[in-house]
């Protein structure tokens, strides 16, 4: 009774009610973050559809919108006015996040307000930590990214997700978070993120493409999972309440990894290049985007991601 003919797997496959009985994984809007891009009204522009950056009249029009569909958390990121040495616009009371974040927060109270917490956005040079000698400096860049942190808590994030790889970020961010009392904000670590080439869409959209050199000498190897391992593990140690492997679609197995070796919740970042690949085959008709986006986020969810930050949570209400 275990084989062909009485087994027949088709039988569960022949109508839609059937194989929504037998379904193994599910998407729900509840999972689901939407990234959004701030910017002085002076550099607004319009990219991929998803990724265009508002301003913070803009964004509370576009937040609006997406709460009224049933979207429940956003992340943000911003565009400053002006980039420095020391990526002051990152961590400045009225930076461009944090002036967003003030006028979110009081109009959407139950919507999850998350903010990237990095400094590429901000740095003349484009790169995620302060340079010494032409070099990232892990230690001296801790400090920047813990005021970041503390100064999006005290705008009004609900949590902060740090994605600019330095050794020890979570811990110091930790402290100083514990420091002003805000002990009960939790920190999404970005920590498997890789130097990958599927961010191109977001530089663009973020204006956050490094001026020289590239971002391998902080972001991991694509070739690694062991090493992706070992990151999620110490950011678990260090403190992090959930941890985001990145991207997504080329990296189900070391999300599976991280699902079988850690008990925190996961996050996947479907990236920008992963969504504009889509985007792209569909505006030239090779493929039926509402097809493979909720295909592509099936398979994330499946590898074992608990949440997923992709553009096209924006889509999902009507989709689902
Ligand atoms: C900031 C940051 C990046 C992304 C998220 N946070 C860009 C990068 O590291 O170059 C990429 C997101 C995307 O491609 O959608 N460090």
């Amino acid at each position: 009774m275990s084989s062909f003919p009485d087994v027949r797997l088709r039988r569960f496959r022949r109508t839609g009610a059937l194989r929504g009985l037998v379904r193994e994984t599910r998407l729900d809007l509840e999972a689901f973050v939407m990234p959004l891009f701030v910017a002085p009204d002076s550099l607004r522009n319009e990219a991929l559809p998803g990724m265009s950056r508002h301003s913070v009249d803009g964004v509370v029009r576009e937040v609006e919108e997406l709460v009224r569909s049933g979207v429940q958390a956003v992340m943000l990121f911003g565009v400053p006015e002006e980039k420095d040495e020391q990526a002051t616009g990152a961590w400045e009371d009225d930076g461009i996040v944090q002036l967003a974040l003030r006028a979110l927060r009081p109009r959407f109270p139950e919507l999850v307000l998350m903010t990237d917490v990095c400094l590429c956005e901000y740095t003349s040079h484009g790169h995620c930590g302060v340079l010494v000698d032409g070099e990232v400096h892990n230690d001296q860049s801790l400090e920047l990214l813990a005021r970041t942190a503390v100064s999006h808590v005290e705008a009004g994030a609900d949590a902060v997700a740090p994605s600019d790889m330095m050794d020890g970020r979570v811990h110091a961010i930790r402290e100083a978070l514990d420091e002003q009392s805000f002990e009960s904000t939790p920190i999404l670590a970005y920590s498997a993120k890789y130097a990958s080439a599927f961010y191109g869409p977001f530089r663009e959209a973020a204006d956050s493409t490094p001026s020289f050199g590239d971002r391998r000498g902080y972001q991991m190897d694509p070739a690694n999972v062991r090493e992706a391992l070992r990151e999620c593990e110490l950011d678990v140690e260090e403190g992090a309440d959930a941890i985001m492997i990145k991207p997504a679609l080329p990296y189900l197995d070391v999300i599976r990894a991280a699902r079988e070796s850690f008990d925190v919740p996961i996050a996947a970042y479907n990236v920008s290049g992963e969504y504009a690949m889509i985007k792209a085959a569909a505006a030239a008709g090779w493929m039926d985007e509402r097809q493979a986006a909720l295909e592509s986020l099936v398979a994330i969810k499946r590898a074992g991601a608990d949440l997923i930050v992709s553009y096209w949570t924006k889509d999902l209400p009507q989709w689902l």
